[in-house]
């Protein structure tokens, strides 16, 4: 069963995820938490550096995993996510280095470095996992019709992803072909999950996640079987709910 917030504005969206990440943080110095990349969590990771800045929460002994990273991209490219996280959120609070996990994989058939990624994850719990969800529904990078027993794999990026994320690079063939995502199964171990989403174009995909079959074709529509998991959104999301 969702918990569902609707909000009016981003800002308001951004300030009710963080509400579940201070007081996680607040009440666990040494708490795990499983990152997204793109634009649904900025506003989050701004009221996390707020907090941070205010003495309100210390990530001094924060663990923190990522949920994917793009394949092919140099290390001192601006759009790997690893520069993304440093950018918008870990240049900005005290997390160490060293507590700080993103995938990497070298190439396409680089399976050792999902092997390594998941037997990480495997010595941790999550506690609190922040999710993004594109426009056909993947969370990661799953994509639809990746299987839900998935662990971290390395996955072809569809055309739609491709397009949605085109936005960030100079054009569409700079955009990355494959990436390494923690799998649905590595995802649903996370003891709480927040889904943050905002937009229109996030509709269809809010509908079919909280209302429409459990089905491949929709990845997000798995959370239905998780324990614990709040979406937040704002009206334009929520707009076919
Ligand atoms: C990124 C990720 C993706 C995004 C999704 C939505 O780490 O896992 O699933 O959350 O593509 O992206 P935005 O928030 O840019 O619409």
């Amino acid at each position: 069963m969702f918990k569902i917030i609707i909000k009016n504005t981003y800002q308001e969206v951004s300030e009710a995820a963080n509400e579940f990440m201070r007081e996680l943080l607040v009440a666990k110095k040494d708490a795990v938490i499983g990152l997204a990349t793109g634009s649904s969590p900025l506003g989050l990771y701004d009221e996390m550096i707020k907090d941070y800045q205010n003495k309100v929460v210390s990530f001094k002994n924060t663990v923190s995993f990522n949920l994917d990273e793009y394949i092919g991209l140099s290390d001192d490219h601006p759009e790997t996510y690893r520069s993304f996280m440093y950018a918008n959120l870990f240049s900005k609070i005290d997390i160490l280095d060293e507590n700080v996990h993103l995938p990497k994989a070298i190439d396409e058939n680089d399976l050792s470095a999902c092997e390594e990624y998941e037997t990480l994850l495997a010595k941790y719990l999550v506690d609190l996992q922040v999710l993004g969800m594109g426009s056909n529904a993947h969370i990661g990078f799953n994509e639809p019709n990746t299987p839900f027993e998935s662990l971290t794999h390395i996955v072809e990026l569809t055309n739609r992803t491709r397009l949605d994320n085109q936005r960030f690079f100079s054009s569409l063939d700079e955009v990355p072909t494959h990436a390494i995502t923690m799998g649905i199964k590595t995802i649903l171990k996370a003891k709480k999950i927040i889904l943050i989403a905002t937009g229109v174009n996030k509709n269809q995909a809010i509908y079919d996640m909280v209302n429409g079959p459990l089905s491949i074709e929709v990845p997000a529509s798995i959370l239905q079987q998780h324990p614990d998991v709040t979406v937040i959104i704002d009206k334009e999301a929520a707009a076919k709910l």
